[in-house]
């Protein structure tokens, strides 16, 4: 994907954080994301959610999509060793790097990771939750908010990673701002990677623009049910590819 802001802004935000947050097992994973084309949200967007959750002194968070840990590197910054983060994924593989990566790190401890749908995980873990994050394939975001929406507490927050979808929300197609502005280090997973892949098994015969248009529809669907929903105050922080932030408040 590419970040919307101009590659500038792009580097020199990530340039901050990286100054602030040393360690060689984060530049580890980094290193792993861009090797792979592996859609990690990066330094930016991962110490805005460590910020998001330490506003709410948040100590229980569900996260649906987490890759091999990088987003849960962050989250069990915030929440502390009495804290829990519960990752899901449907890729075992992903787990085990995941418990290599956050262990070396000193971060697993608050860590328990279920490998399955997401939305099973987040079912399986009882009673109110500080912070939902939601960062699995597209075409699942109206179904992981619907799911999400009454576990938070009052005052909890429903994070949501991807949704600018490279300004396709907008109308544009990437290529419209591809000069110039920053090319995501987490590969390009709008068209095609888990998200198209997940859109294409709804229909073989569904053209790649038929489900490029269906996971922005989607996103989109998602994104104004929020910003419509009483419960809920709710804002895009543009970075990167976009992070809904929706707080709970009745
Ligand atoms: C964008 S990556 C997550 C990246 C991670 N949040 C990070 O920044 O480090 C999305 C992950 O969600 C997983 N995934 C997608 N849809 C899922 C679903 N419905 N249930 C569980 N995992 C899912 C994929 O296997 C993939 O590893």
């Amino acid at each position: 994907m590419q970040s919307l802001l101009p590659i500038e802004v792009d580097g020199y935000l990530t340039e901050l954080v990286k100054a602030g947050q040393v360690d060689p097992v984060l530049d580890e994973m980094e290193r792993r994301a861009e090797a792979d084309g592996f859609p990690i949200v990066g330094r930016a967007v991962g110490r805005f959610l460590e910020l998001q959750a330490r506003m709410i002194g948040a100590r229980r968070v569900v996260e649906l999509g987490s890759g091999f840990g990088y987003s849960a590197y962050w989250f069990s910054r915030a929440v502390g060793e009495d804290g829990e983060v519960v990752c899901t994924d449907t890729d075992a593989d992903n787990a085990r790097l995941a418990e290599g990566y956050l262990r070396r790190a000193g971060r697993w401890d608050p860590v328990r990771y279920h490998v399955g749908d997401a939305l099973e995980g987040l079912e399986a873990v009882d009673g109110e939750l500080d912070v939902i994050y939601c960062d699995i394939d597209k075409d699942g975001y109206p179904a992981a908010w619907a799911a999400a929406a009454e576990r938070l507490r009052v005052g909890g927050l429903f994070l949501c990673d991807n949704v600018l979808w490279d300004g396709r929300v907008a109308g544009l197609q990437p290529s419209d701002h591809a000069d110039g502005h920053a090319a995501g280090q987490q590969g390009d997973h709008a068209a095609g990677g888990a998200a198209g892949d997940a859109a294409g098994r709804q229909g073989d015969h569904a053209t790649g623009e038929d489900r490029r248009a269906a996971v922005t529809g989607a996103i989109v669907a998602m994104t104004r049910e929020v910003a419509q929903d009483p419960r809920y105050v709710s804002a895009i922080n543009p970075i990167r590819d976009g992070v809904l932030v929706a707080l709970r408040v009745r």
